[in-house]
Parts: structure tokens; sequence; C-alpha cells
């Protein structure tokens, strides 16, 4: 058997809400919470058991994935008090595994969409005799990431998360928030307090002379801690290019899952989806987005690379590019939105006031 933890915790989260009133891994990607893409990409990696590590709105994940048998999983819920960081997370989770001190125990970032081999991930592990083997992946800007350089057989020669200096910069492979610890590492994390993962552990680890292998690979991959990141991740899983088992229904141009309605010449592109009892009316045009469950899109809106909330009303006629829209929020007719912009939940926006572009 193999076994899992799937981190989807942390402080900030709470305070920085995807759109929502909703916890990120709950929120739709292309139909499903997110969580449900990297759950059915576990199991058919032969992942059986799995222990959600969690720390705010946990209710929420308990009651949509149940004990996990819908997914062929058995999942166990474990909720931190106070936030316990990743490495804190990890061990709080440890008397849950059921992997002998020797087995190779799979551990995943919750806001991670990839295409990773991971049987190829726990083989390295087994190869190499790693105590810790991590999935590499190259950026162009590795600044908000954990940068891992690596000699040439893979072993990695240091740790250094969210560098900040350029002379920090000294490889582009990131920790792309996948890891195989042999189960004994877990047990060696200090107990009941904070402890992140990447600042500490993976660092004191290495001080101490343990094996860290490095598996860089170049599948598809994306951290979708931004609104911005999760548009698009959504829209790649509607398109085939993000591979996942949990998709509802043929990757293609859209997804309209079976509930919602969309007007005969709405024209629906670039992965967008069109959520469960949404609306879209005539003319409008929609690519690359995300409608959520019970959002309007009035005839005539162009909405292009954006997310809009659940029961959020967008007015005819109105543009949004890179827009989130919150949920329940109202953007009335004619307005234009652009460029990273986010509309609260909930909040109203009359017609007509908001344009980029000149009066004509
Ligand atoms: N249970 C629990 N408790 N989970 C936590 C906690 C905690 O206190 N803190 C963070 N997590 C979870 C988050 O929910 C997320 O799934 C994962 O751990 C990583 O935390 P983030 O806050 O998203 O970290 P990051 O994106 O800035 O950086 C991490 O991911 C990068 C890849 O996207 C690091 O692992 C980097 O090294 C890595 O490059
Ligand atoms: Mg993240």
């Amino acid at each position: 058997m193999t076994e899992a933890i799937l981190l989807v915790g942390g402080k900030g989260t709470r305070l920085r809400p995807l759109t929502v009133h909703t916890p990120k891994p709950m929120v739709p990607a292309a139909g499903v919470p997110f969580l449900t893409h990297q759950l059915a990409r576990a199991r058919a990696a032969g992942v059986d058991h799995i222990v959600l590590a969690t720390s705010y709105l946990a209710e929420v994940f308990e009651p949509y994935f149940g004990d996990g048998s819908a997914l062929g999983l058995h999942i166990e819920y474990v909720t931190e008090v106070e936030p316990l960081g990743t490495g804190g997370a990890i061990r709080n989770v440890a008397s849950r595994l059921r992997s002998a001190p020797g087995d190779p125990v799979l551990i995943f970032n919750g806001d991670i969409l990839t295409g990773l081999d991971i049987p190829a991930l726990v083989r390295t592990h087994e190869t190499t005799g790693a105590d810790v083997s991590l999935h590499l992946t190259r950026v162009t800007d590795p600044r908000a990431y954990g940068l891992v350089p690596t000699d040439a057989t893979g072993r990695v020669t240091a740790f250094l998360e969210k560098p900040q200096t350029p002379e920090e910069i000294v490889t582009d492979q990131i920790n792309a928030g996948a890891y195989v610890f042999r189960r004994s590492v877990i047990d060696t994390i200090p107990e009941g307090r904070p402890v992140s993962v990447e600042r500490e552990t993976f660092p004191e680890l290495l001080a101490t002379g343990a094996h860290l292998q490095g598996m860089v690979d170049s599948t598809y991959w994306l951290d979708l801690g931004t609104p911005q990141a999760f548009v698009r991740g959504s829209a790649d899983l509607v398109l085939g290019r993000a591979p996942s088992p949990a998709v509802p229904g043929r990757c293609g141009d859209r997804l309209v899952l079976p509930t919602a309605r969309v007007a005969p010449d709405a024209k629906l592109t670039g992965g967008t989806v069109v959520g469960a009892d949404a609306y879209v009316g005539e003319g409008a045009r929609i690519t690359g987005s995300t409608i959520l469950p019970g959002a309007v899109v009035e005839p005539g809106a162009i909405v292009t690379d954006s997310l809009v909330g659940a029961r959020a009303r967008i007015g005819e006629r109105t543009v949004l590019t890179d827009a989130v829209i919150g949920d329940g929020a109202v953007v009335g007719p004619d307005n234009e939105l652009r460029q990273g912009v986010r509309v609260w939940c909930d909040a109203h926006i009359p017609a007509s006031s908001l344009r980029f572009s000149s009066d004509q």
C-alpha cells in the first residue's frame, strides 16, 4: 500500500480568499473542487490512503470527500488548532500513517496542479536510497519558490526558500511541492510546534548529511496560489494540457456542466468552464475563463482569462479581462475591468461606472 499526506492548511489562506467564501482547495477547477484532481491523480498512481492535514475551514472537506471511497481512497482528516507550518503539519499526522519506518510516504502541497509522474518519483527515491526525494521543476523567476540546486547525480546540495538576493539565485530549479519521505525521517521532525519543512527541515537534513534527491522534469506544473493562476489551471485542465482523471467530461475547448444554460450563439473557448446552474446569455464571448456555479453572464458580455465567482452577475456588454469577480458580486452593464482587478465578494458596481479605454 502507498500512502500520502496532502497539505491544505496555512495561515494566510483565510485572509487571502480566492474570491470567495470557500477555501481554495474546494473552489471548482474544471467543474470539481480543485482537491479532487490531486486526489484522483494520487489514486491513479496507486495511493490508497491519504491524510489531509488542514488548519482552516477544515469542516468543508469531510462533508464533501467523506471517507474517500467514492474516489477509491481511504481519507483521514487532521485539523491543527493553530497552523503548524508545512513541517509541523506533516509531523502532526505521523500517528495516522501505517507505513513501516523504511517505507516511502508521499507528501503533496495542496495548491499544485501538475502532470508529475508520481510512480517515477517513488522509483527515484527507491533506486537512489534517498532519505527524501523532491520533485523539481524549472521556472524563469524562482523568487516565489524554494530554490533547489543539485549536483550531477541529482543529489540536492542546498535548499533556499524564497531567495531574495541575486547571489542566492544559483539555479532555475525549484521545489515543485511533491516529496517522498522515508517514514522514519518524518518522525525526526520536532513535534508540537510550528516547523517549516522548507526553512528548517530540509536545511537541517542537508547540514547533517542526509541524502536529499531531486527529480527534475518538464511536465505540466502550476502553483495555483493566485486567482490568475487558478483560472489558468482550470482552463488547462479543460484543454487537457494538465492531465487529471477527475475532469467531468471530455477535454476540449469548453466544459459546460450539465445544469448550466448557455445561449446557442454564445461563444465559449480556450478551456472555459461554465459551472452548475450558471447562465451565459446571447452573444456573450468567454475565453479561458472560469464561471463558477450559479453565476450569470448577461448577453453581449466579453469575458477573457477571468474568474467569475459563484452567483456573481456580469452585466450586458461588460468587458472583463484578467479580472477576478468575487462570489455574489454584481458588475452592472457596460463596464470594463482589466489587468488583475479584483472585485470583492458581494460588491456592487453600477452600470457604466468603470472603463479603461478612451471615452469614444
Ligand atoms: N496543514 C497545513 N498547515 N498546511 C500548510 C500550512 C500549515 O500551517 N502552511 C502551509 N500549508 C500548505 C498550503 O496549504 C500549501 O498547500 C502548501 O502547504 C505550501 O504552502 P504555500 O503557502 O502555498 O507555500 P508557497 O507556495 O509559498 O511555497 C511552497 O510551494 C512552492 C511551490 O509552489 C514551498 O514548498 C516552496 O518551496 C515551493 O517552491
Ligand atoms: Mg503555494
